[in-house]
């Protein structure tokens, strides 16, 4: 299997084969950091990152791989450099690729990752589009799959705005693993119909299924992992806030939702999460809506289900394997 040269831009781009080795070669990672062995393989490489949206698990992750591959990483956040504004996306692709050896970008329209990796012939990496979340994907079923031995068969329900990017990714990651896939949500925040055209044909060949509903009681004793995250995602309006509520308050990931999962259900959700008011946007939003937890509670995001710092760490993990796999150059003997 050979992905040197390759981009990373959407889970639909590569093989069940090519996603397993990907997990696979995150895990030999995951053991060589824990051991304390350095595999500072790439010295002489150097990549950037570029944010068009805020990040906190993305961007570390990108970089503590980058340094842990012996690499130098560019950090450019929302308005450090000339992107889109003075300078096209073509250019700026052409320019970056003479400089580095591969890119990541995170921003709003999948168009201009697509663009970046068009014009630039280094691998460049998604790290987040209004579309999907790639490189969440990968980390969460590595999590899932640490948790349970195994992925295939188990069902994933995602709950709460089923149209976002990261139900997106782990709807084409299920269907890739063989895992059953529930988009659980209300009618107006549906997933779309070509996502869910392009994923049901892999399902079917996998031996899994895509369930698309807005009854929770479809996961009653089916869900092995619920997953649910923000109502409001990164770049739409703050105004959103009250219809959002409104919409996505009887999909909240409570107690009682966790009870109508299979006993051995876990939680995932890939962070940031509202379940308290300690940060100043659910202090706002509980002033004006009186509302103190929102997609998850509390209780169930601090409880032995909840995996979600594993995941978090394991986006580092699956980060590195993907930057290792599409760098590395394998030589013919
Ligand atoms: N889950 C995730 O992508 O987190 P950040 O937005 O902090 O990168
Ligand atoms: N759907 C969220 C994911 C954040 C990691 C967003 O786009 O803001």
């Amino acid at each position: 299997m050979d992905f040197y040269g390759k981009d990373f831009l959407r889970i639909l781009d590569f093989s069940e084969n090519e996603l397993k080795y990907m997990l696979a070669t995150a895990r030999e990672f995951k053991k060589m950091k824990r051991a304390g062995q350095s595999h500072k393989v790439f010295p002489d490489k150097n990549i950037a990152i570029l944010f068009e949206k805020t990040s906190t698990r993305t961007r570390c992750s990108f970089e503590v791989a980058g340094y842990d591959l012996g690499m130098g990483v560019t950090y450019l956040d929302p308005t450090g450099s000339q992107m889109g504004h003075k300078e096209s996306i073509a250019d700026t692709a052409r320019v970056l690729a003479r400089l580095y050896d591969g890119i990541e970008y995170r921003g709003f329209d999948q168009k201009v990752v697509d663009d970046l990796a068009k014009y630039a012939d280094v691998p460049v990496w998604n790290g987040l589009t209004d579309e999907c979340h790639p490189t969440q994907a990968l980390g969460d079923f590595m999590t899932i799959e640490e948790h349970f031995g195994n992925l295939k068969g188990l069902t994933l329900a995602f709950v709460g705005d089923t149209r976002n990017n990261v139900a997106n990714s782990l709807m084409a990651m299920s269907a890739k693993m063989g895992m059953n896939f529930i988009a659980c949500g209300p009618t107006e925040l549906r997933t779309s119909d070509e996502i869910v055209a392009k994923c049901k044909p892999i399902a079917e060949k996998n031996g899994c299924t895509i369930t698309v509903t807005n009854d929770i009681a479809e996961l009653e004793s089916r869900a092995d992992v619920i997953y649910t995250d923000v109502w409001l995602s990164l770049g739409e309006p703050q105004e959103k806030w009250g219809e959002r509520i409104e919409l996505l308050k009887a999909y909240q990931v409570n107690k009682a939702m966790m009870e109508k999962a299979k006993e051995t259900a876990i939680f995932l959700h890939c962070l940031p999460s509202f379940h308290d008011l300690n940060t100043s946007i659910a202090r706002d939003v509980n002033k004006v809506f009186g509302i103190e937890e929102m997609e998850v509670t509390d209780e169930v995001f601090n409880s032995e289900q909840s995996l979600v710092f594993e995941q978090a760490e394991n986006r580092m993990h699956t980060i590195k394997a993907v930057m290792f796999l599409t760098l590395y150059e394998r030589r013919e003997k």
